[in-house]
């Protein structure tokens, strides 16, 4: 079984926002004093989690990625892993994290079976990162990230979400850091998500990466690192250590492989558009798992073509913690 939408491109991975609440204020992802998340009586349960990652992997999906908010928040995740990874086709599972709970967390997340990890780190001056998040988290970031390397954990992807008048100027100095700890940096244009998302400038990335090339001998590979929309680079001796998401300057739709699933039960069709379809509602009324299957065809047929972020800024008011990334 495969799920193909109606452009012909074929669905294969899940990603799945197990909250929408965070611990930090990125000023790009959460307006501050931001009150409107899901009240938890409408989220769904780790079983019915359980249950649609299940009817997923019966049509093809074989990859998954829990994000949120912040997906360590959630009660039971290190369970969630671990049940998810007990199914067979549940060939690849890895989690977006900001990783401020990752020290304590890492090694069980790596013990259930959790395959890779994506951290958000914008900066490496806790001045910058104060600014960015409202926290002093920088110190507890990297506790997280250097308890992820020690669990076991390879390829660990920071992403930086580049802003011009932030920390578009540290970009060097990150990837300096990350091609000494072995780190890969992926580099992500902002989105026009929501009031937060809109109100913070992008830079185009795909017009700064000459510069990087030259000045780190970086080549563009084709080698495979997750199933997401990031383009690679690598240095001479071989290690991928430079990624770019270029959603505005380069957009990727024509190659979209994902549908994600909200905390209440949604599937949003596209990170860019509200085309939805609720599953809540059939996993209430006690679906057969063939009915499941049926509603998860019937959405990825509202599967829009493309985002339209370029001509229709204003458009989505979502906030990207309640998308799932
Ligand atoms: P890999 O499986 O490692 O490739 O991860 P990924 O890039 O799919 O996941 P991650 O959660 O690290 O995504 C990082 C960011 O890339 C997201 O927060 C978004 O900003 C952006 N992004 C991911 N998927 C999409 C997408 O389908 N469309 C757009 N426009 N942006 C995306
Ligand atoms: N544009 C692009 N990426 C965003 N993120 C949050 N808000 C935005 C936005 N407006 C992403 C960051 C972070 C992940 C959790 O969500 O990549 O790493
Ligand atoms: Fe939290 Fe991630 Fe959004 Fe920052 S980008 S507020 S860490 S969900």
């Amino acid at each position: 079984m495969m799920l193909i939408d109606d452009f012909g491109r074929k669905i294969d991975y899940l990603r799945i926002s197990v909250t929408d609440r965070c611990n930090l204020r990125c000023n790009y992802c959460i307006p501050k004093g931001f009150k409107g998340f899901e009240a938890s009586d409408n989220w769904i349960s780790t079983e019915e989690i359980l249950r649609i990652v299940y009817n997923f992997s019966v049509l093809g999906t074989h990859h998954f990625r829990l994000t949120g908010g912040e997906p360590l928040l959630r009660k039971n995740i290190v369970e969630l892993v671990r049940d998810m990874k007990a199914m067979d086709q549940v060939k690849d599972l890895s989690m977006t994290t900001n990783a401020t709970l990752l020290a304590d967390k890492a090694e069980s997340l790596f013990e259930a079976g959790l395959d890779r990890l994506n951290i958000s780190l914008d900066s490496l001056s806790s001045k910058h990162m104060e600014e960015i998040t409202g926290s002093n988290c920088l110190d507890t970031i990297l506790a997280g990230l250097s308890a992820a390397k020690k669990a076991g954990f390879q390829k660990v992807r920071i992403n930086m979400v580049v802003m011009p008048d932030r920390n578009f100027d540290e970009v060097e100095e990150m990837l300096r850091f990350c091609i000494q700890h072995q780190y890969i940096l992926c580099l992500i244009e902002v989105m026009p998500m929501g009031e937060s998302g809109r109100s913070t400038a992008s830079v185009y990335l795909q017009e700064s990466v000459k510069k990087l090339e030259i000045k780190f001998n970086l080549q563009p590979t084709t080698k495979k690192i997750g199933n997401g929309p990031a383009r690679y680079w690598e240095t001479a001796s071989g290690f991928v250590n430079l990624g770019l998401i270029t959603p505005l300057s380069q957009h990727f739709c024509e190659t979209c492989n994902r549908v994600r699933l909200t905390v209440d039960g949604t599937l949003l069709m596209c990170l860019g558009q509200d085309n939805s379809f609720q599953l809540k509602p059939f996993l209430r009324n006690q679906c057969s798992d063939e009915e499941l299957q049926n509603a998860i065809m019937q959405a990825i047929k509202l599967k829009p073509q493309s985002h339209d972020f370029l001509e229709k800024p204003k458009k989505i008011n979502r906030i990207m913690s309640m998308t799932g990334g």
